[in-house]
């Protein structure tokens, strides 16, 4: 027997068929290794008959939590591990597709010195019931690529973990938006020592998935916050130059619109400049400074074409300069290489530094 206090944070959303084999299940886990286990159910109001069962079921271990607000799977688990005072934290699906029996082990993974334990279908020993379709499994395989980045885990898209309450206690700046709980606190709980723990995730059996379209499309949010959370100088750097690209078709297309309608050329030239540089400036500012939105814009405006029109000088001499040189070969194009690397190195920190600095 394992005298460690644990507690199972349940998130469910019209889950009520399933509930009873699920509570049976944990109970047996009670009864057999676990006796201090709890549960916490999370319910985020789903009126299908829930709060009645627990209440007839009148078990002292099991809690039953109804939200009515701000509503969501991260949500709900981060509102029933705030509840719990155990040790150990356990979450996982109540439809069924995680086993119970699983439980222990990733105790024991815990105890043995693990930060954080994914029930891991693609460890060895892990598998998926058959009848996913292509799709899902597709949709699965990038969603976990994604991932990459953040951690080595396998299965990072799991949504059946454990860790210490404590791990979750040092959680800096949660961000309960989206499904995929586990990989927000591998990140922000600064897990080191990630073990998967193998299970068989079973098809569930009764009521549907509310994986929809919208929840894949908040992944996609998701994994831009945690890149600008764990690499900010990296993602401000890439979405410059990446803007930076657009704006230099843009510049073509708009000197094409306005060489031939304003004289002289310097003017024409000038608007097209001026009309690339706010297209920059803000995809710039919602991408490569998001950090800085809330700032006023008008002055940022004024910084950011003092800085690239700065910037343009040397850009234009060097460029000019490889250019005359005879000794260079396509000394032209290397000139314009190297003068739009300089320019483009300038201009970004100069507006990091300066125009969008970051204020803590
Ligand atoms: N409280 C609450 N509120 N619970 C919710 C909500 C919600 O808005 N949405 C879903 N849940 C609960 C469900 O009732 C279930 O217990 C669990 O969260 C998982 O929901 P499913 O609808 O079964 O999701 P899934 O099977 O598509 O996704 C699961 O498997 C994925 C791996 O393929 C989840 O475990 C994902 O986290 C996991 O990535
Ligand atoms: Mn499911």
């Amino acid at each position: 027997m394992n005298q460690s206090t644990t507690t199972i944070v349940l998130p469910t959303y019209k889950e009520f068929d399933s509930l009873p084999s699920l509570i049976e299940a944990v109970e047996e886990v009670k009864n057999n290794t676990l006796p201090k286990l709890k549960l916490i159910i999370v319910d985020d109001n789903s009126q299908d008959g829930t709060e009645q069962l627990i209440q007839e079921l009148d078990k002292p271990w099991i809690r039953l939590i109804v939200r009515k607000e701000d509503k969501g799977l991260s949500p709900a688990v981060i509102a029933g591990l705030k509840e719990s005072t155990s040790d150990y934290c356990v979450v996982m699906d109540a439809d069924g597709s995680h086993p119970a029996t699983a439980i222990p082990c990733m105790i024991e993974a815990l105890q043995n010195g693990a930060d954080f334990v994914v029930g891991s279908r693609y460890i060895k020993g892990g598998t998926t019931e058959d009848g996913w379709g292509f799709l899902r499994w597709l949709n699965s395989k990038i969603a976990t690529m994604m991932a990459r980045p953040f951690t080595r885990v396998l299965d990072p898209m799991s949504g059946f973990l454990a860790f210490r309450h404590s791990t979750f206690d040092q959680a800096k700046n949660l961000n309960p938006i989206g499904y995929k709980i586990g990989l927000e606190l591998i990140v922000k709980c600064d897990c080191k020592k990630v073990t998967e723990v193998p299970i068989h995730f079973s098809t569930r059996q009764l009521g549907e998935s509310k994986l929809t379209l919208s929840v894949q499309w908040q992944y996609l949010q998701h994994i831009i916050r945690l890149l600008r959370y764990t690499r900010p100088a990296f993602v401000s750097f890439f979405s410059f130059a990446t803007v930076g690209a657009t704006g230099l078709g843009v510049y073509v297309l708009a000197s094409m619109a306005t060489t031939p309608l304003i004289k002289p050329f310097w003017l024409a030239n000038i608007i097209a400049i001026l009309i690339a540089m706010t297209w920059n400036f803000l995809w710039d500012r919602r991408f490569a400074f998001w950090y800085a939105q809330n700032k006023p814009i008008f002055f940022q405006y004024f910084g950011f074409v003092l800085i690239c029109s700065v910037g343009a000088i040397p850009n234009a001499f060097i460029t000019n300069w490889l250019a005359q040189s005879e000794a260079v070969p396509l000394a032209a194009l290397s000139g314009g290489i190297i003068g739009a690397t300089i320019g483009i190195i300038f201009n970004f920190l100069m507006n990091r530094l300066v125009v969008f600095r970051k204020q803590n």
